[in-house]
């Protein structure tokens, strides 16, 4: 059984990735700094599939023996997904520098690390799948998100490197671009916003967490194996 890493595992996209993989017959080991009812919940249906690591990414210097306790205690690691972040938002004059570096540090610094100490192991299986949860807002830009959408324009420059120095060691690192979706993160925005970020997609309708977890099933699927250094925009057409 191959084993996925999903950060963020407590809610929205990473808990609901948690269950198409579980259902798709991984193992899994969900990170997050809380565990939260509804991932208890699935780890009782899924007692010998699912595994839990509680854990703040704003804890660089920890990543290290993190991944150290994985592998001893869970094995050999197929699928990291770089999923977990924090989208702080406001104008960039007002805005908490403290607020800003934690950006930088939970979207970008941590997972270059968790990264680098996760492909070390890959490498030496000369096999792996990573999968950086970006933002169409990485490309597009929105009012207030600069400093998200600044670390979220750096996964995928990650992203696009790291493939081609893991592409010899059959390891593929590919970017998900999601549109907007219905979680915790987005639940500050409603009514005329929202409307207007429906009426720009040509479907009419927003994504869903179902819809971007399904991309990540894909990427880390054998019919995925030759695509690398790519991203995959999931956002019911918004940036067409
Ligand atoms: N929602 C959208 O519209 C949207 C659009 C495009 C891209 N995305 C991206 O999709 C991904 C998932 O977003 P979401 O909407 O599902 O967000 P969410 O509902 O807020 O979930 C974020 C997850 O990250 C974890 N997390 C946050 N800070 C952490 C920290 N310091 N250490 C460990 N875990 C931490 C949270 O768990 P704890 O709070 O328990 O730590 C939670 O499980 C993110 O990368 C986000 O940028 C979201």
């Amino acid at each position: 059984m191959n084993l996925i890493i999903v950060t963020g595992s407590s809610k929205g996209l990473g808990l609901s990735l948690c269950k198409r993989l579980l259902k798709s017959g991984y193992k899994v080991v969900g990170i997050s700094r809380t565990k939260s009812e509804d991932f208890s919940k699935l780890q009782r249906e899924y007692t010998s599939q699912l595994f839990y690591k509680e854990y703040d990414f704003n804890d660089i210097k920890g990543i290290q023996t993190l991944v150290k306790e994985i592998k001893k205690e869970y094995g050999d690691i197929y699928g990291l997904v770089n999923n977990a972040a924090i989208g702080h938002d406001g104008i960039l004059g007002t805005m908490h520098e403290r607020q800003i570096s934690e950006l930088i540090r939970v979207n970008i610094e941590a997972p270059i690390i968790l990264t680098k100490y996760i492909s070390r192991l890959m490498l030496m299986k000369f096999k792996g799948r990573i999968i950086n949860i970006g933002s169409i807002i990485g490309s597009t830009g929105f009012s207030g998100l600069s400093v998200y959408g600044a670390t979220k324009a750096s996964i995928e420059g990650f992203t696009k490197s790291l493939a081609r120095e893991l592409g010899k060691a059959n390891i593929t690192v590919n970017t998900i671009a999601p549109g907007y979706m219905e979680t915790t993160m987005t639940s500050g925005l409603g009514g005329d916003k929202l409307e207007a970020i429906k009426r720009r997609s040509p479907l009419g309708h927003l994504v869903t967490v179902d819809d971007v977890a399904g991309s990540v099933i894909f990427l880390l699927s054998d019919d995925a194996k030759n695509i690398t250094g790519t991203t995959i925009t999931v956002d019911a057409g918004s940036t067409s």
